[in-house]
Parts: C-alpha cells; sequence; structure tokens
C-alpha cells in the first residue's frame, strides 16, 4: 500500500460510512443529541470527504456557495478592517464585497492581481483578509495563487481562496499556504446541476471554529439530502475533471481556429494570458472557457441557435452550459462531459458554419 492514499480513493471512501455502500441521510432536525443547525453526520461525511482532499484542518458545509463565501468573511471581519480582493469575482462575491462588508465598516478594495506588484503595493497598508478566485469569473483570469499568498501572508493578512472553477484536483490552495478555502459545492464538487451546496476548509481549526458559528447565527446550513447529493456527486471528480479538461482544450482549440470568433480565453492555450502559471500550478487547464464572436448579432444567434448546450447560468455539470458574460459579445462556456464532437458540432452550427 502507499504511504499516501490517492486522490481518488480518498474521493470515493474519504468520510463515509464504510458500513454502508452510501452514507445515510440523517434528515431529523435532532440526531445523536445535536440540532441540525450545527451540523449532523450526513454534513460531516461530505465534510472529511472535503478535508481528505483539500488538506486542512476543519471543515464547515454550507447552504449554498454564497453562505460559503458570506459566512466565512462575516466570521473574520470587523469595523475598521480593510480586505483586497482581486477586481473579477463571482458577481454575488462582487455585492458582498462592495454593497455590504462597507456598511459594516469594513474598507474593501479590488484590485487587479494579475499585477503582483500591484497587490504588493496596496499590501503596504494594513490588510486582514486578502480574497481571490485563481481561475476567476467570469473573464478567466488567471491569478498566481503561489506569489499571492506568499505576499499576502508577509504581510499578515489572511488567505481566502475561493477554489470553485479548479477543484481540489486541479488546485489545493491550503498546501500553498492559503488559510481559507471556500466552494461553490454545487459546481464541479456536485457535477450534476442536482444540489445547491457549499463548504469552508480551513488551515486551522480556529478558523472552522469561527465559521461554524457562524454559520449557526447566520443559518446558511447544508440540507442533509444535499449533503448525500454532494458524497455521490465527489466520487467520481477526478474522471470528470480529466474529462472536463480534455474536452474544454478540444473546444478551445476548435474555437480558436473558427473564423467567427475573434479571441478564446482558455489556459491552456499558449495563446492566453497566464497559461504559464496555470501551466506550474495546476494539474489540469479546467472545464471553462471564454470566447468572443464578431458582433452582437452572433452572439444572440449562437445563445439562440445552440441545441445540445445548453444556454443557462450555472458551471461544472456533466452537460455543456454557455451564457453571455464578461464582456461585449463574450460567451462563457462550461464545458461538459459529451463526446466532444457533438458539442463542437453543436457550437459551430449555432455560430453559423
Ligand atoms: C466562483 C463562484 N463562487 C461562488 C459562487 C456562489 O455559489 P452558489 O451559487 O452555490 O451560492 C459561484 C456561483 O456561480 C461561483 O461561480
Amino acid at each position: 500500500m502507499p504511504k499516501e492514499i490517492g486522490f481518488t480513493t480518498n474521493q470515493i471512501h474519504a468520510g463515509e460510512d464504510e458500513s454502508s455502500s452510501a452514507t445515510p441521510i440523517y434528515q431529523s432536525a435532532t440526531s445523536f443529541g445535536g440540532y441540525l443547525r450545527g451540523g449532523n453526520p450526513t454534513l460531516e461525511a461530505f465534510e472529511n470527504k472535503m478535508l481528505a482532499l483539500e488538506g486542512g484542518k476543519a471543515a464547515v458545509s454550507t447552504a449554498c456557495g454564497m453562505a460559503a463565501v458570506s459566512q466565512t468573511l462575516l466570521a473574520l471581519l470587523k469595523p475598521g478592517d480593510r480586505v483586497l480582493c482581486h477586481q473579477t469575482v463571482y458577481y454575488w462575491t462582487t455585492e458582498l464585497m462592495t454593497s455590504v462588508l462597507p456598511k459594516f465598516g469594513v474598507q474593501v478594495e479590488m484590485i487587479d492581481m494579475t499585477d503582483l506588484t500591484v497587490l504588493q503595493e496596496a499590501l503596504s497598508t494594513e490588510t486582514s483578509v486578502v480574497y481571490f478566485e485563481p481561475l476567476a469569473n467570469p473573464k478567466l483570469d488567471v491569478i498566481d495563487t503561489e506569489k499571492a499568498i506568499a505576499l499576502a501572508k508577509k504581510a499578515g493578512a489572511v488567505v481566502v481562496v475561493d477554489n470553485t472553477y479548479l477543484s481540489p484536483y486541479l488546485l489545493r490552495p491550503l498546501t500553498l499556504g492559503a488559510d481559507i478555502v471556500v466552494h461553490s459545492a454545487t459546481k464541479f464538487l456536485c457535477g450534476h446541476g442536482d444540489a445547491l451546496a457549499g463548504i469552508v476548509i480551513a488551515a486551522e481549526s480556529e478558523y472552522g471554529e469561527m465559521v461554524s458559528r457562524s454559520r449557526n447565527i447566520f443559518g446558511g446550513i447544508l440540507s442533509p439530502m444535499n449533503a448525500f447529493l454532494l458524497l455521490r456527486g465527489i466520487k467520481t471528480l477526478s474522471m470528470r475533471m480529466d474529462r472536463h479538461c480534455s474536452n474544454a482544450q478540444s473546444v478551445a482549440e476548435f474555437l480558436d481556429a473558427h473564423p467567427h470568433v475573434n479571441r478564446v480565453f482558455y489556459p491552456g492555450l499558449t495563446s492566453s494570458p497566464g497559461h504559464k502559471i496555470a501551466k506550474a500550478q495546476w494539474q489540469g487547464f479546467g472545464g471553462m472557457v471564454s470566447f468572443e464572436v464578431d458582433g452582437q448579432e452572433r452572439l444572440t444567434n449562437f445563445l439562440e441557435g445552440i441545441e445540445l448546450c445548453k444556454p443557462w447560468v450555472s458551471l461544472g455539470d456533466v452537460g455543456t452550459l454557455a451564457i453571455g458574460q464578461g464582456g461585449p459579445n463574450r460567451v462563457r462556456m462550461s464545458v461538459g462531459l459529451e463526446d466532444v464532437d457533438d458539442i463542437t458540432r453543436d457550437i459551430g452550427q449555432a455560430l453559423g458554419t
């Protein structure tokens, strides 16, 4: 037996009640004397599985990704604190940063962390929290996670990383020194578009206790049924991510050669900004592709014309999803697990070729 258990073995076995082929759903509001808002055995199985996959000392599951983000930041921050956040993060995270936290006396600066000199300069003023997504929604900016964490830690800040787009199979920010990782588990972790969920994984148990208390106060608790669906989805995470990556690479190359596509953003293309960092730090380039078509009418026709691919929000599902997002004439595509020729054929017909 190898000394260290492999990722795929952990995604299947870690955290599970191994006396059953699937961990039971403890649906009750009170189990073993504990009240569900504080956690229960089905939630703990999901949390322990994520601990095995991300590393760290404590994990707290939440109702959805935004519950993970908001309950973490509300646990960490107090009036007078300062937060540095990358300038493009998930829409509702931006709203939390720019319109909610300031109401509680927290100063937030949205900065371009793809340029580490900007981060370094901003860190010369005292900073409580540094927050970013290594592959940033919706424009697919790539952030040098290793260097950004090192700079932030040196300046004494707590580093919170939203790892939704990559999953622990492709990047494990805690191993690079991050203090807290959050996920919208609704996406690649779940993988099937059938449950909203979130998770917070902390390098130190002290942060875990703070976020667990915050969950008890704000109430963003995961439902036991969704924890069960997450346990099931994660069992195939590595296989799904491999296929997301290879399909997305093929789709990006197909788009790159397409006459109606002006530009393609995919970290797996050598022409994409961030390719070198992604290659050095990640185990694969992910399932998200962003591209710009040659005009507004083309964008509308594309989104109305796709048949196999769905014009829906969310990402990380088994099926391919596409929306207009990230700038003028830009499409954000979450490349699914279908036969890749079927995906490119659908894209081709919707682009009008
Ligand atoms: C990067 C990222 N973080 C957080 C969220 C919020 O997650 P949820 O929809 O599960 O609340 C999303 C949702 O799209 C996301 O893309």
